[in-house]
């Protein structure tokens, strides 16, 4: 996706990696090491610690649950055999609680047991290490098991992130006139284009981080002219025009966000150059808010307002196809229409209660 926009708008090329919050260092992760073997354990904590891991010993599984309170491990290494409490219960007790259900688990099992094995991938385990202990293969598993867990948490953080967004967003929406549900379908149908024009995962990332964040700059409209029923004076229509260059000076700081401003900038920007906040006209806008602003404007034209009811899909269709090479750029006109040809903006639209 190239972006045309000024220099300080270009995309960095962020992806599904944030790169505005810093992971551990995994060297540092601290691995519990379960077993009632005194000599075995010492053997895998040496190791371990050469490697630069942090390690807590425990000789059963309640003793490493009741350790656990203290201190959360970033990866577990079980024998199973244990007096109290064997490896199949602590693995339970670990995945029956959400804190700790993500952890991952390694098995150790005796080299003449394959009973074991079969045991333990009933429950889901899908790691084992098999005694005695091979030193490359207990720091190549270890490594990739932590990087593995590292790039899952990264992924869960990042979905926080984006429900949170979603949430500031639709706050947002209830102080404007539009339907529930705006952002979620904005983003919905931008994303269905995206898809028939063979976007990356990357760039379909930030159009959708763009399609939820389009109109946070509105936090700083008055209510008074948000929720107006009749026309705006030039002078509210002034302010409320204010909202993209607004919204994207909120969010250029924010380091996994700044890919996505020149989408918030350029959603009101129209083809023919008739639009706001700078004019551009043609591929001077910045891809996303092209795509962006079709549907916007649909989702728009089709739902409810405070100045009139919601229209059919088809009249929605009909504005798009209309608008085409005045408001919106042909090509993404096309995607849209491919999308709707293949039943995803019906889809999309059903999801929200419209059966057309
Ligand atoms: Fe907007
Ligand atoms: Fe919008």
């Amino acid at each position: 996706m190239k972006q045309r926009n000024s220099p300080k708008y270009q995309r960095t090329g962020t992806s599904l990696a944030l790169p505005g919050f810093e992971m551990p260092e995994w060297k540092k992760a601290t691995i519990f090491v379960v077993d009632d073997n005194a000599f075995f354990r010492v053997g895998l904590r040496e190791i371990l610690k050469s490697e630069g891991y942090t390690v807590i010993e425990a000789q059963d599984g309640r003793d490493a649950l009741r350790k656990m309170r203290d201190t959360t491990p970033e990866l577990i290494i079980s024998d199973i055999n244990m007096p109290h409490m064997d490896g199949y219960a602590f693995f339970q007790e670990v995945h029956a609680n959400p804190q700790w259900v993500g952890i991952p688990f390694i098995f150790l099992s005796a080299y003449d047991s394959p009973e074991d094995v079969v045991a333990g991938k009933k429950l889901g385990v899908e790691d084992y290490l098999t005694k005695p202990i091979d030193y490359n293969e207990l720091v190549s598993i270890v490594q990739a098991k932590l990087t593995r867990f590292r790039e899952l948490r990264m992924v869960q953080l990042q979905q926080a992130y984006e429900a949170s967004l979603t949430m500031l967003a639709n706050a947002i929406e209830v102080r404007d006139s539009y339907t529930r549900g705006h952002v979620e379908r904005v983003t919905a149908y931008a994303l269905a284009i995206a898809r028939v024009l063979g976007w990356s995962e990357a760039d379909l990332n930030t159009l959708r981080l763009g399609a939820i964040l389009h109109d946070i700059g509105k936090i700083q409209i008055r209510d008074e002219i948000l929720r107006k029923k009749g026309a705006l004076t030039p002078e509210e229509r002034r302010e409320m025009r204010t909202h993209p260059v607004v919204g994207a000076k909120m969010v250029e700081r924010i380091p996994f966000l700044a890919a996505c401003v020149p989408i918030i900038l350029s959603h009101h920007e129209r083809w023919d150059g008739s639009g706001y906040p700078h004019g551009l006209a043609g591929k001077d806008i910045p891809v996303g808010a092209r795509l962006l602003s079709i549907a916007d404007s649909f989702d728009a034209i089709t739902t409810t307002r405070s100045y009139r009811e919601a229209r059919a899909l088809e009249t929605g269709k009909t504005e798009i196809i209309r608008s085409s090479g005045t408001m919106y750029d042909p090509k993404m006109v096309e995607a849209f229409l491919e999308a709707w040809k293949q039943g995803e903006i019906h889809r999309i639209a059903a999801t929200w209660g419209r059966k057309e």
